[in-house]
């Protein structure tokens, strides 16, 4: 049955491509006095400084993708901030000339940061239970509203476990202000780049982050205290979704909220303003229309099982996983002679698989929908040449009848399920793809994130935005990977579509590319100065003290 919001959909998506001859619309030049602060900040609110990691928890870069048989940490403040720290918190700043500007652990498309995260805590050692918004320029929390202590009890029942919820939200304006209407692209590319950054962070905790599908976004947006904020005008967060932290040991991981819960959140009181981001800001309206169409309704609880593969052995790197999730940068150039071996490359597409019990993919944002297209540049031991990593091997038949003809399909010696298509040097073609980018041609390899869209998304308009955070979860795997084989990867937002789909033989909407990737040596700018991600608070900070 076809979703009634679907053509709306479709409108926005192939509106919102990029053509060789003409770009996705946006303002075409950009407004420095408009730009929307990256940083949201609720005037009167209570302020709680959080306090940093005095030691990284000592997990080595191997088990940064496998959780089990570690025991769960004990949900108090310093650890639900160290899990922030390595997640959504700023991971340097970078200045040239008299421009500063600041990175975080999570990347996102032009440094933009459209993804708000909120907590929902039990009473803790420190802090009062309710309702707080995660600061990462202050490595804080803004308390929006207090909830009564009976609310973690409930909590902790329905869920069999302790732990506490997260929800994440868009600000469009951000974006949009460079991106014009490709920008709900991004958005929610960036949320799935969250996601994978909290969920391989609650690893290291032993938690485990899982994503509570069965909720409507308007249920998030009243348990986000959203229906009760004075937003300021085209600056309104838009909810995305909501998951729940716990420890890992629960199996069965309830993917809803029971009504006294959610009934409990609405009748908190909230407190705070947020503050303005831009003089002036500037509507698109298909993008609020789009977000109208993909508003996800109540749903029914649904489990993703993706079965118990073993990872390919590979040497440990010598970084361990903080120090990956510290180090992860996107690429601005790449030397074009670096070769990655053939097992490295396999190492850094085989963690893009999801597998029970192994973060990011046990969030469960659904089963997969995505597919890597890989342009092989320079893997040793691998002709140059066009591949393609199945995600789920149940969906070969459908590819290989949706592709070209005459592709190979010969399986790649080793232990993943790759597909040589065809050979050839494909640098060109990459790079003129991906918005004629040198860093797609340059690369060791680079890639496209092909989803099985129209059987995804005609029948539920709603998934639409999943399949973005699929591709940002993808995204977030490979740039920690490549950082850990001594790589480093940048997520390409900026492709052309449909010559990415002619070259595979696809011309309508069964098979789309959501999102580019690319993975090789980086050639470092040396212009660029680095500063520590917090030295502005070093003077002022007490950790755990409160402010007004
Ligand atoms: C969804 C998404 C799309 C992106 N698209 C591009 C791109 O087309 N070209 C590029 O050079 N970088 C791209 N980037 C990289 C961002 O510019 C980068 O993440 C941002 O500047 C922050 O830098 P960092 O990743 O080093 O923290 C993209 C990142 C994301 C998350």
């Amino acid at each position: 049955m076809q979703d009634r919001n679907y053509p709306a959909v479709i409108e926005y998506h192939d509106r919102s491509k990029h053509h060789y001859h003409q770009y996705a619309r946006s303002a075409g030049r950009m407004d420095w006095e408009n730009q929307p602060i990256p940083f949201r900040f609720y005037d009167d609110s209570i302020r709680v400084s959080l306090p940093f990691l005095q030691t990284d928890p000592a997990v080595n870069h191997a088990h940064l993708f496998r959780r089990a048989g570690r025991s769960a940490a004990p949900f108090t403040l310093v650890n639900i901030a160290g899990l922030l720290e390595l997640s959504l918190a700023l991971s340097a700043w970078k200045s040239l000339g008299n421009s500063r500007w600041s990175l975080r652990i999570n990347p996102s498309s032009g440094n933009l940061h459209p993804t708000e995260a909120y907590l929902i805590l039990p009473e803790t050692d420190a802090l009062q239970p309710g309702l707080y918004h995660y600061n990462p320029l202050l490595h804080g929390l803004e308390r929006r509203a207090v909830a009564s202590p009976a609310l973690g009890e409930q909590i902790e029942s329905h869920f069999g476990t302790g732990g506490f919820l997260i929800g994440l939200s868009s600000i469009f304006w951000r974006e949009s202000w460079k991106y014009g209407e490709r920008a709900f692209r991004y958005c929610n590319h960036d949320v799935g780049h969250a996601v994978a950054a909290l969920s391989l962070a609650a690893g290291l905790w032993g938690w485990r982050f899982t994503f509570l599908n069965a909720l409507s976004d308007r249920q998030i947006e009243i348990m986000l205290g959203f229906d009760r904020t004075q937003w300021k005008r085209l600056e309104a967060e838009h909810p995305d979704l909501a998951g729940f932290v716990g420890s890992q040991e629960t199996a069965d991981t309830p993917r809803g909220l029971p009504e006294e819960v959610l009934q409990a959140l609405a009748e908190m009181k909230i407190e705070g303003r947020p503050n303005r981001l831009s003089r002036e800001p500037v509507g698109w309206e298909i993008i609020d229309d789009t977000a109208e169409a993909v508003r996800k309704p109540p749903t029914d609880e649904h489990r993703s099982r993706y079965g118990r593969r073993s990872f390919i052995d590979q040497p440990d790197s010598p970084l361990s996983a903080p120090a990956v999730i510290r180090a992860r940068r996107s690429a601005i150039a790449f030397d074009p002679q670096a070769v990655i071996d053939s097992s490295g490359f396999q190492a850094i597409l085989d963690k893009t698989l999801p597998r029970d019990g192994c973060p990011p993919f046990d969030a469960q944002i659904g089963q997969p929908c995505l597919h890597l297209l890989v342009f092989v540049h320079r893997v040793q031991g691998l002709q140059q040449g066009l591949y393609f990593l199945l995600r789920s091997a149940d969906k070969l038949q459908a590819v290989r009848e949706a592709f070209r003809p005459h592709f190979d399909w010969q399986p790649v010696e080793g232990a993943l399920p790759l597909y040589l298509l065809q050979t050839g040097d494909f640098r060109q073609d990459a790079a003129r793809m991906s918005c004629h980018q040198e860093i797609a041609g340059d690369s060791t390899f680079s890639l496209g994130m092909i989803a099985e869209f129209d059987a995804v998304v005609r029948p539920a308009a709603y998934r639409y935005r999943q399949l973005f955070w699929e591709a940002g979860m993808i995204g977030q795997t490979l740039y920690l990977e490549a950082e850990a084989q001594g790589f480093r990867g940048t997520g390409i937002g900026c492709y052309f579509d449909d010559p990415v789909h002619e070259l595979i033989g696809v011309s309508d909407h069964s098979w789309q590319s959501l999102y580019h990737f690319t993975v090789g040596r980086p050639v470092e700018d040396p212009r660029l100065t680095t500063l520590a991600a917090y030295h502005h608070l070093e003077s002022s900070r007490q950790p755990g003290r409160r402010e007004k």
